[in-house]
């Protein structure tokens, strides 16, 4: 994702929005910085970083995604109810997953990279909500069961800087030729995708499979200019296809 690559010491969007720069993109919102912060390293475990997200301490492990403006996106915009159950597809440290549970049933968690499965389980059980989250390892819904379905579905990965990126768009083609079958009837998926420039291929990507954005917001981004998207998106109602 764009400046997302793990770095060994803070993280570079980190000093992007000391610089300031985290507010002055698109004014759709106010700026995510408030609620993450990079608190450094973790005195007990030194490998190991620290984030605060929102009222709560995730630990990074060293491999793992930092939780990032994106993140956030997709936090401040995710709307569970009391007693559904959801799906986090490439949780990383598991913040997604761990804000879910505090209002769900039940949530499953899945990464590719074993590193993230492992880190998602510490912060799951250091917050208190081990019994509530479910972490399994492998690729979008291959830990998934056939008929495991699902009230709400998150998904942040890494998405596609432009057309040349096939590699990452074959990814989230296979999400959402996938995504219907674990959905419960009336379910809804909350994607955040980055930028504004993505989003013919993604209506595109949205109508091949039957699927329709119900609501779009914007955050300010923390490249200049730019904003995050982040969408709710539906099953088309039979009368739309
Ligand atoms: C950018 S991080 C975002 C983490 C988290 N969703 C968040 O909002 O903070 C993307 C995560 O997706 C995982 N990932 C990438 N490709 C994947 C795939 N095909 N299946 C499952 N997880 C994947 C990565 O390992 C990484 O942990």
């Amino acid at each position: 994702m764009d400046g997302r690559r793990p770095v060994p010491l803070a993280p570079c969007w980190w000093l992007l929005l000391v610089l300031g720069l985290g507010g002055c993109a698109h004014q759709a919102g106010p700026t995510l910085a408030p609620e993450l912060s990079y608190l450094g390293r973790d005195p007990e475990q030194p490998k190991n970083m620290q984030y605060r997200v929102r009222d709560l301490t995730f630990t990074v492990f060293p491999g793992v995604f930092q939780p990032a403006p994106d993140s956030l996106a997709l936090l401040r915009h995710t709307r569970i109810r009391r007693g559904e159950t959801v799906l986090d597809i490439g949780t990383g440290a598991g913040v997604q997953a761990v804000f879910a549970a505090r209002t769900a049933r039940r949530v499953v968690a899945t990464d590719i990279n074993p590193a993230a499965v492992e880190n998602a389980r510490y912060n799951a059980r250091r917050l208190g909500l081990a019994e509530k989250i479910g972490v399994r390892q492998g690729d979008l819904f291959s830990p998934i069961g056939p008929q495991e379905r699902f009230d709400v579905i998150l998904f942040n990965i890494e998405y596609p800087n432009s057309d040349a990126d096939q590699a990452l768009w074959d990814v989230h083609e296979r999400f959402f030729a996938q995504v219907k079958r674990h959905l419960k009837p009336g379910g809804r998926i909350y994607y955040q995708f980055g930028f504004q420039r993505n989003m013919a291929r993604l209506h595109d990507m949205l109508a091949r499979n039957d699927l329709r954005i119900v609501a779009q917001f914007e955050d300010p981004a923390i490249v200049p200019g730019e904003a995050y998207i982040t969408c709710e998106i539906q099953p088309a109602p039979p009368d739309r296809r």
